[in-house]
């Protein structure tokens, strides 16, 4: 890879969110953080009117015209590109001829928002090459329009705007109503989190994940009847024992893990501020409860994983992160037994499932970074 034939060096982060799943298109506050595992863009301008996209580690060559982009929905790994440029330059922004590289460190279908590290990062190298400031909500919010519209996901904002506006060592408590943003210090004391993928093959994320999102929009149209309510997450604990009969069924649950979820987000931002660690632990694994009984959304292989975590006297709370469906865990380990647990971890899940899951390093870091090359 020829780096010095590139103007910037441009990188967005994957995610994992601590706690606050499912609420984010139900206008609850989630709690991710930017992981130093990140999509990178090398780009430079080239005078003409194509966007030549290459990967360092893909044997692919896609050259995009910047008048034709809404046509690419269909081409692999090029689609998410296409689709951000797409919507950026539908917002009114400029858009020039451009080659870029894509080097991606996020492993795909993981669950730590792959796609959304690339859309970010494609719209920042965007601005570089045309001088715009780095305005990191916007891009996230367009970013998120790219998902939807252009990918058919119809996701909420956390994972782009954890992927563009995280801060190193931090973790955003993040309104997605209102797109307040407190960046809380990430301390674990004698703790640290462990990020496992379950390898679960196949995941129907997609189909699942708008099935879910539509149950809570009829929640939401039900507590609007007696409720002056925009949003599932402004329905109180109070509101739910009163009105929650207005529910049947699945949609029942639905609507009280997002209200029960909502309510471990404050605690969980509490318990870290106040550096209660058992805290935390005990509403992470509350929340993957939820998630299991109530939002259905783990599965097998993400319970076999979570339960091998708790299995060990060294895991004080563990739940899956991001949309579920397969994917990832994060657990809350003593750091001095950190082999130990992956050790554990692994031989069970193994025992249960047939294949291991596999472990990734990585930090808490900055978002959207551009390097002059
Ligand atoms: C996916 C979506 C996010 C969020 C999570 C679940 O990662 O992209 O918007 O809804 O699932 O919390």
């Amino acid at each position: 890879m020829d780096k010095e034939r590139y103007q910037y060096e441009v990188s967005a982060s994957g995610r994992v969110n601590l706690i606050g799943e499912h609420v984010d298109y139900c206008g609850g506050k989630v709690f991710p953080a930017a992981l130093s595992l990140k999509n990178y863009v090398f780009v430079r301008a080239n005078g003409g009117d194509r966007i030549r996209l290459r990967w360092t580690d893909i044997p692919l060559e896609v050259d995009l015209e910047i008048d034709k982009l809404e046509s690419y929905r269909e081409v692999k790994y090029a689609n998410y590109i296409a689709g951000s440029l797409y919507v950026w330059r539908e917002a009114g922004h400029p858009l020039v001829g451009a080659d870029m590289l894509f080097d991606c460190k996020v492993p795909f279908g993981s669950g730590l928002s792959s796609s959304a590290a690339i859309e970010v990062s494609t719209i920042a190298a965007m601005c570089a090459i045309t001088n715009l400031p780095l305005d990191k909500p916007a891009i996230a919010l367009a970013a998120q329009k790219a998902e939807r519209e252009y990918a058919g996901v119809n996701c909420g904002i956390m994972d782009q705007y954890a992927s563009a506006c995280g801060v190193a060592g931090h973790a955003m408590l993040l309104d997605c109503a209102t797109l307040a943003c407190e960046q809380v210090p990430i301390d674990l004391g004698e703790y640290l989190l462990v990020i496992a993928n379950c390898n679960k093959p196949h995941n129907l994320v997609e189909s699942k994940y708008n099935e879910r999102r539509a149950e809570t929009e009829e929640a939401l149209r039900a507590f609007q009847r007696v409720l002056p309510v925009e949003s599932l997450a402004e329905v109180t604990a109070a509101d739910f024992a009163r009105y929650g009969t207005l529910l049947t069924g699945k949609v029942y649950d639905r609507a009280r893990h997002v209200i029960e979820e909502c309510a471990r987000v404050e605690a969980a931002a509490q318990a870290m501020k106040e550096g209660d660690l058992p805290a935390l632990g005990a509403l992470l694994n509350a929340s993957h409860a939820s998630l299991r009984d109530l939002y259905e959304v783990t599965g097998r292989e993400l319970d076999a994983l979570q339960e091998a975590a708790l299995s060990s006297p060294d895991c004080i709370g563990s739940r899956m992160t991001g949309a579920g469906f397969g994917g990832c865990t994060i657990s809350l380990v003593k750091a001095a037994a950190k082999e130990d647990f992956i050790r554990t971890l692994t031989e069970r899940y193994k025992a249960k499932i047939g294949y291991p899951p596999s472990i990734y390093e990585a930090e808490i870091s900055d978002g959207i970074t551009i390097k002059k090359l």
